[in-house]
């Protein structure tokens, strides 16, 4: 059982936001939100038991703002969950993308 899951996401305009918080919902455990948009310093070290990242897809990628901000992640063997948000044309390689950005930083 997880009892703590920490989201990170990105959404300009609500949608990775409001997709992220049905998964959320579906999961009950207590939510522990990061905004990947925001200037403040980073928790680059996810302390909960799942680590969920959600991103919108912007030409089939995900922004550089996220990768940035996810490529100093240390993860220590902790599950991740990788949400694309796309507005119905592609997703291309975006999910891939994070996946293998994850798993570079030790998250699985
Ligand atoms: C610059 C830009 C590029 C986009 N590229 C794609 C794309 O390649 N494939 C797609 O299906 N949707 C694309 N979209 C649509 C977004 O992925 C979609 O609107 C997304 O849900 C927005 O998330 P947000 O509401 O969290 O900001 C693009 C949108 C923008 C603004």
């Amino acid at each position: 059982m997880l009892d703590k899951m920490e989201v990170y996401y990105f959404s300009p305009t609500g949608g990775t936001k409001k997709v992220s918080s049905i998964f959320a919902d579906a999961m009950e455990k207590e939510v522990i939100w990061h905004d990947l948009g925001s200037k403040e310093p980073m928790m680059e070290k996810p302390e909960g038991e799942m680590t969920v990242v959600a991103s919108p897809v912007f030409r089939g990628r995900i922004p550089s703002v996220v990768r940035e901000k996810i490529e100093k992640f240390s993860g220590t063997g902790k599950k991740a969950v990788t949400i694309a948000v796309y507005g119905n044309r592609a997703y291309e390689d975006a999910l891939l993308e994070m996946n293998d950005i994850l798993t570079k930083c030790g998250l699985w």
